[in-house]
């Protein structure tokens, strides 16, 4: 590939997560490139002060590095380009870097199929509860229940009412693949009635009307400042005793405190969480000794198709943003 600016020095990019060999070669060929070299996520207060070291002209992040204005001060007026290997952007202050006139990549679609796959992974995993069973064999409990029929039965899609908060591109997604389970009604809420809804035969419905008949409450919404917190006390009394809660969206929707109370008092069935908050989430926490609670290490999209892709994309978002171009996937 021919130089970024042709008479310019190479750029500086620094790549604050371990990325794929492939996307971070291709940036080696016309940057230099500075990779945080771990162990572990880099830790916010070392990202700012990296970026006020090496001075780049552009940063590759996954959430949750945080690009707010203490990140863009340090980095200093060269930052051109951010690339965020994630559809997610609440870790990036987007106004900000519009104000300063630094362009913002993200990588919505390429993940919308893997993100999907793995929601259905964790209605499953809860309404057959994968979680329990597994510690039942670990601890050699299982030859000793065998004699109930009803040991560890669990809630079939088939038949059931499937709740989406928010039918974006993942929402419909997951939708089209739960359809082939045969529910017997889709329902969704959200700003308004979707078109896209259709092709999945999903009915638009108040929120409160989803609490209150699904059987799988299913968030995939987008994060805002609006829908923080959003699970708490007063919606989970409002959803089925038997329903069972999945977040593929962002930990900070929940209030944790309130989901633990509701799991551990039969206010809700159980729940799925690819995300929590803080990410990780300490070992030690109380969510993650409950049978009901099955917690995945925010692994939605983690395939090494999906991976790839996510890499590749934000390798051109940042190529692009480098040159002063258009970015082919821009969040701004
Ligand atoms: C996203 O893309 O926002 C995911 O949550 C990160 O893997």
């Amino acid at each position: 590939m021919s130089a970024i600016m042709s008479g310019c020095p190479r750029p500086v990019v620094f790549i604050a997560r371990g990325v794929p060999p492939s996307g971070a070669a291709r940036l080696r060929e016309v940057c230099d490139v500075i990779e945080w070299e771990g162990p572990g996520r880099i830790p916010q207060d070392t990202f700012v002060e990296r970026v006020g070291q090496c001075k780049p002209n552009a940063v590759l992040i996954h959430p949750p590095d945080r690009v707010d204005r203490q990140l863009l001060d340090s980095a200093g007026p060269q930052l051109k380009v951010v690339g965020t290997m994630s559809v997610g952007l609440d870790h990036v202050d987007l106004e900000e870097c519009r104000r300063r006139g630094v362009a913002v990549g993200y990588t919505p679609n390429v993940l919308t199929s893997a993100v999907a796959e793995h929601a259905v992974g964790l209605i499953l995993g809860a309404a057959r509860k994968y979680k329990p069973g597994m510690r039942a064999i670990h601890s050699s409990v299982w030859g000793t229940r065998w004699d109930n029929a009803l040991w560890m039965a669990g809630k079939e899609i088939g038949g059931s009412v499937v709740g989406i908060v928010g039918l974006g591109r993942i929402g419909i997604a997951v939708a089209k693949r739960l359809k082939s389970f045969d529910p017997a009604r889709i329902i969704y809420c959200g700003s308004g009635p979707k078109d896209d809804a259709k092709q999945v035969g999903a009915e638009f419905v108040p929120f409160e009307e989803l609490l209150k008949h699904a059987d799988f409450v299913i968030a995939t919404c987008s994060i805002n400042e609006g829908n923080k917190g959003l699970f708490n006390k007063g919606v989970f009394d409002k959803m089925k005793t038997s329903s069972i809660f999945v977040n593929v969206s962002r930990g900070v929707l929940v209030n944790q405190e309130d989901l633990h109370k509701a799991l551990t008092t039969g206010v809700i069935g159980g729940a799925a969480l690819d995300v929590t908050s803080p990410e990780p989430l300490p070992a030690d926490h109380p969510l993650l000794s409950l049978d009901n609670c099955l917690v995945i290490p925010h692994l939605g999209s983690a395939t090494d198709t999906t991976r790839n892709r996510m890499c590749n994309l934000t390798v051109s978002n940042i190529l692009a943003g480098l040159k002063g171009e258009t970015l082919p996937s821009s969040a701004l």
